[in-house]
């Protein structure tokens, strides 16, 4: 099967690219908005970029009436988010915030979630989430305009909590007890729990 861009629609395109691409991580992003609502939502266009600096991008895409997230729109008045990480313990919960909410509702109340001051950002922590990741925003990236277009952003890691209970006697997190699940398309995911190590070559 050869697949054109340029001969199907976004959405096709879309269901194809989720498909190809995974599994892909999940940052389930805090943020807050002007007017002090906390939002709560995932997102698996996502991975780390840079470690210097730290760095991360995910890429929340318009919906489809071609209006922007709230995800983005709180970014764009704040310029600060935190990425918590999802285990597979609270894959439940981080789809429930997944549906679209109105603004003035917090997914945190919503969903039954907890959220926690961070200390270099005003978005709250996910407290349930064993990794929460404080960002500012370094660039955001838009990309094609209209419905599934992207606005990719790129912030800075400022400060990262992590659980001491998924830490191994080194003080490295533990990929078994971290447990996170990755999505893959449609409505499947994966957990991380079947693993092979594979040294690299010089
Ligand atoms: C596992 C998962 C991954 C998702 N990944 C993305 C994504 O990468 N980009 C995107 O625009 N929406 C993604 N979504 C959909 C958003 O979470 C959804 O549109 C949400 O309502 C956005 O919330 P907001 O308007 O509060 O930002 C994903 C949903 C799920 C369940």
């Amino acid at each position: 099967m050869l697949i054109d861009p340029a001969e199907i629609s976004p959405r096709d395109m879309y269901l194809h690219m989720v498909r190809a691409i995974t599994p892909r991580p999940i940052a389930w992003v805090s943020t807050i908005s002007a007017e002090g609502v906390a939002n709560l939502a995932p997102y698996s266009f996502f991975n780390g970029v840079s470690a210097n600096p730290p760095s991360v991008v995910f890429s929340p895409v318009n919906r489809r009436d071609g209006s922007k997230k709230d995800t983005v729109l709180n970014i764009e008045a704040t310029r600060e988010f935190v990425v918590n990480v999802v285990p597979h313990q609270l894959a439940e919960a981080m789809n429930a915030t997944s549906a679209t909410f109105a603004p003035e509702l917090s997914e945190f109340a919503e969903c039954g979630l907890t959220p926690i001051d961070s200390q270099r950002v005003r978005a709250p922590r996910l407290a349930e989430s064993p990794i929460q990741m404080e960002c500012t925003l370094l660039q955001i990236v838009h990309i094609g305009e209209g419905p599934l277009a992207a606005n990719l952003i790129i912030g800075k890691i400022e400060l990262m909590h992590v659980a001491d209970d998924i830490l191994d006697g080194e003080g490295q997190i533990d990929p078994a007890k971290i447990d996170t699940i990755g999505r893959l398309g449609g409505a499947s995911y994966t957990t991380t729990r079947e693993r092979f190590d594979m040294p690299r070559l010089k």
